[in-house]
């Protein structure tokens, strides 16, 4: 690295930023567990913030890696990501637009719904594989639109890039999940995008063993300050112990996404023309319909999130669920482990999501065996 060069994203998530203790050298920094600080000898307080409702020191040093992994001003951590899109929802004004891909995680379909249901906003739900859908969702009182990409369970890839354009041209503003592109693959920010939100539950921690949530704003606004008085006021900064899982889990990201990216590639491409597959949903096949997109949008390889949809029945997709002994049948995705879930039965009857639909969170585990347990799987199916 030149003198005057900053350190590039992996070399950002390796050292977890500068972690490095000031006040002790330690190379991985200590937890905080003080819920308070005391002020200095002129009555003035030390830390930005002094109550850990507001913030605490480990808080601080993983929204700094995550701001600058995906550029952005500033990140708020959140207790969980459903926190942190509450949070975002809250600044909706009362009876605001909200423009939302209709393919997206159930969980914040199901909380627009709810919130249109009471009045609280109008929502709009565009099929973001349409051409023009998203234009036609927008209205001049559209406050804010809400993307995600690729969308879950289904992988649908969104134009960041036009999706800003057409938010910004009725004034709303564009806030995208990129759950799935784990600050490696995309950076939202960079393409226009106003806010963008992490359930770090998933890739940036990596390991299934932390609930947090984060947002990343391309600017100091008023709505960001907003943001993060509520969290304040809702008692919802991620807390210190959490903190300091994320920014360990951080620090492998990269090599854990190109593992599970190149993984996943090649599962996808071995079951493409399997007999009991219909198909296969992965945005790095060349056969997936928004492979155009993501080929330009995604540059540090597809993830490790995919869909298989099997030549059968709703059953039929438990048992291939219950068959497999080397990939464990779970929700949640991200982690360093194979997870297969049957969309449907979580997400009920009600939801779009086809019957013989198995989502896979591809991991790090040696691809032979993938592949070998879903092949066997497949054979009760
Ligand atoms: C894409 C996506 N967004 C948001 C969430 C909600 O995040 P959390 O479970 O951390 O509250 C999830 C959780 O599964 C998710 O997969």
């Amino acid at each position: 690295m030149g003198k005057n060069s900053s350190p590039r994203p992996e070399t950002i998530a390796a050292h977890a930023l500068r972690a490095t203790d000031a006040a002790t050298g330690a190379v991985v920094p200590p937890i905080y567990l003080s819920t308070t600080y005391a002020r200095d000898e002129n009555y003035a307080p030390r830390l930005k913030e002094n109550y850990v409702r507001s913030g605490s020191p480990n808080v601080w040093q993983a929204e700094d890696t995550i701001a600058a992994l995906e550029k952005g001003k500033a990140a708020l951590l959140f207790v969980s990501g459903m926190a942190a899109i509450t949070a975002l929802l809250e600044t909706v004004p009362m009876g605001g637009h909200v423009a939302a891909c209709h393919s997206m995680y159930y969980g914040t379909r199901n909380w627009l719904e709810l919130l249109r249901d009471k009045g609280r906003i109008t929502l709009t739900l565009f099929d973001a594989a349409e051409p023009g859908a998203l234009e036609k969702a927008l209205t001049p009182k559209t406050d804010l639109v809400w993307i995600e990409t690729p969308t879950n369970p289904m992988w649908t890839v969104v134009d960041i890039q036009a999706a800003a354009k057409a938010a910004h041209k009725v004034g709303a503003i564009l806030a995208v999940d990129a759950t799935a592109l784990a600050a490696v693959t995309t950076l939202p920010l960079s393409l226009g995008a106003d806010i963008v939100f992490h359930s770090v539950t998933k890739y940036l921690n990596g390991h299934s063993d932390v609930l947090g949530g984060v947002l990343v704003t391309q600017e100091a606004t008023p709505r960001w300050s907003e943001i993060a008085t509520l969290r304040t006021k809702t008692s919802s900064p991620l807390p210190p112990f959490e903190c300091f899982l994320l920014q360990r889990g951080m620090r492998t990201l990269f090599v854990r996404y190109a593992q599970a990216s190149g993984n996943a590639l090649a599962i996808a491409r071995h079951f493409s023309n399997h007999p009991k597959v219909q198909a296969v949903l992965y945005p790095g096949l060349a056969t997936h319909t928004g492979h155009a997109i993501a080929k330009r949008q995604m540059l540090n390889g597809y993830g490790g999130m995919m869909s298989l949809v099997l030549k059968t029945d709703f059953a039929g997709a438990q048992k291939f669920c219950t068959g497999l002994k080397v990939i464990t049948p779970a929700t949640s995705l991200g982690g360093v482990e194979s997870l297969a879930e049957h969309r449907k039965t979580v997400e009920g009857p009600q939801s779009p999501t086809p019957d013989n639909l198995v989502r896979l969170s591809i991991g790090i585990e040696n691809v032979n065996d993938l592949v070998a347990d879903i092949e066997q799987a497949l054979t009760e199916v």
